[in-house]
């Protein structure tokens, strides 16, 4: 079974990115699930003081990070960066390095959002992840208001997110095939 976490950068209760993460877990494959984090509003604000004696919800983000075979990210542009939410999470992970090599796929919800999924690319690609390109998927969602179920009722998302998933498996698969090689 191939096991992919999905991480969100907006806390809102009606988030489209959550929404999204959602849908993607009832898009999955037969040997595939995707497992939504759901304690990113526990995080702390980033300290490296604090390296080393770390709260359990930072403790839970690595472990769930280690484990999992693949990463998606859906997060939210504000004022033209990333969101503190997802950056935070990502710099408790920069010293533990349990995105290195890891396929990811980022997917943003709206074509009016080029800034934060490029500086969030530059960020990951920097902290090691394997950032995947076509498998990173950029939808049109213009509205904030669309739900897991109207996710699921539109052919274009749902053909997107099974792309993205597909993307991820051969990815998994890749990089299986490499360390075997090794
Ligand atoms: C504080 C704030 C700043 C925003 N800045 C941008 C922006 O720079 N570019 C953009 O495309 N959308 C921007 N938006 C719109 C959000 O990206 C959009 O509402 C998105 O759906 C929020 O994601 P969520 O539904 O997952 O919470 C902003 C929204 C907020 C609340």
């Amino acid at each position: 079974m191939i096991h992919v976490l999905a991480l969100s950068g907006s806390l809102r209760a009606s988030s489209v990115n959550t929404a999204l993460l959602r849908a993607c877990a009832r898009l999955t494959p037969a040997d595939m699930n995707v497992t939504l984090f759901e304690a990113m509003d526990q995080i702390p604000l980033f300290n490296p003081d604090n390296e080393g004696h770390e709260t359990s919800a930072v403790l839970l983000l690595r472990e769930a990070l280690k484990n999992a075979d693949a990463v998606i990210i859906a997060s939210p542009e504000y004022a033209h960066g990333v969101t503190g939410v997802i950056k935070n999470a990502l710099d408790w992970i920069v010293g533990s390095g349990e995105l290195e090599a890891k396929p990811l796929a980022l997917l943003n919800s709206s074509k009016r959002s080029t800034h934060a999924p490029a500086a969030l690319r530059e960020t990951l690609t920097i902290m090691g992840a394997h950032v995947l390109d076509s498998g990173s998927p950029t939808l049109s969602l213009s509205s904030n208001q669309v739900s897991e179920e109207q996710a699921l009722a539109m052919p274009d998302v749902t053909t997107a997110l099974q792309g993205m998933l597909s993307a991820l498996a051969q990815a998994i698969e890749a990089r299986a095939l490499e360390c075997n090689a090794l």
